[in-house]
């Protein structure tokens, strides 16, 4: 179990530069798993920003001053997320992928028809993806296979963005059971969590197929079936992150029954040697 009292919110500011001699195919399992990664960093401005409304809407319910910290910590550190992949992304623009379709459709959910919920599930929404990318993290700082010998740039974006996710991955959760314990606020975030597991299934992969469709890689059966194992067999990622799913279900779930301590003491203590002391 994760110790709360470890789980200090710290907004870093990296500053990550994009060169053009980055390869368009940066990640070691090849195009499949690098269009993968891509699809997820053109989702999260616009996802991050939607994130951080949710939360703010219920800010002055809060009466926690611990939990009121947390929440300026997560805000901080999903807007500096947000610019960041902003930046990456225009690099993926640069490399001669059309983003803008993407960014343009992502639009349609986060940030238009997911606007329109109840604030209460558009919480419970976040509370949902929020799990899913603490899953991602999780398999990103633990698993070396994750990420492999990409170039340095690559690595240190998604493992600072895994290490931040990991720190505040319980503060959605903790503003959502503050308001709206008990079974209606359990049975709201078990359903918005079995809508959106295929939603987010679905998404990522129609992202995912568009651009390996850019990159020419749409018939690339070998690189379809690197991605395959990648995700399904060694290491695994999208096996082991819906692995993670069904526990959400529980009525006692919470978001520190998995211990990420561990990960987070190493991962802070590598920022600060690298990207911090630069
Ligand atoms: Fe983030
Ligand atoms: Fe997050």
């Amino acid at each position: 179990m994760s110790d709360p009292a470890q789980q200090t919110i710290t907004p870093r500011h990296p500053d990550f530069t994009f060169d053009d001699n980055l390869p368009l195919n940066w990640h070691p399992a090849g195009p499949a798993v690098t269009q993968f990664y891509n699809a997820l960093s053109l989702s999260f401005p616009e996802g991050e920003r939607f994130f951080v409304d949710a939360v703010k809407h219920y800010r002055n319910q809060i009466t926690d001053p611990q939990l009121l910290k947390d929440v300026r910590g997560f805000a901080g550190q999903e807007a500096i997320h947000s610019n960041e992949h902003v930046s990456f992304n225009k690099w993926l623009d640069s490399k001669g992928l059309k983003t803008k379709p993407i960014e343009r459709a992502v639009r349609m959910g986060p940030a238009v028809t997911f606007r329109w919920l109840p604030h209460k599930y558009q919480l419970a929404l976040t509370c949902a993806l929020e799990h899913f990318t603490a899953l991602f993290a999780e398999q990103i700082l633990s698993n070396p296979e994750a990420l492999g010998d990409a170039p340095q740039v690559l690595k240190d974006i998604w493992t600072w963005h895994a290490l931040e996710e990991s720190e505040h991955k319980a503060v959605a959760f903790d503003v959502y059971a503050t308001l709206f314990p008990g079974w209606r606020g359990y049975i709201a975030r078990s359903v918005t969590m079995a809508i959106m597991t295929v939603d987010f299934t679905f998404a990522t992969l129609l992202g995912q197929t568009y651009l390996m469709y850019q990159a020419g890689d749409l018939w690339n059966g070998k690189a379809w079936r690197d991605g395959f194992k990648y995700q399904m067999g060694t290491p695994g990622i999208w096996r082991k992150v819906m692995g993670g799913i069904p526990e959400y279900f529980k009525p006692s779930f919470h978001p520190n029954d998995r211990s990420t301590d561990e990960l987070t003491t190493k991962w802070r203590a590598w920022y600060a040697q690298t990207l911090q002391a630069n």
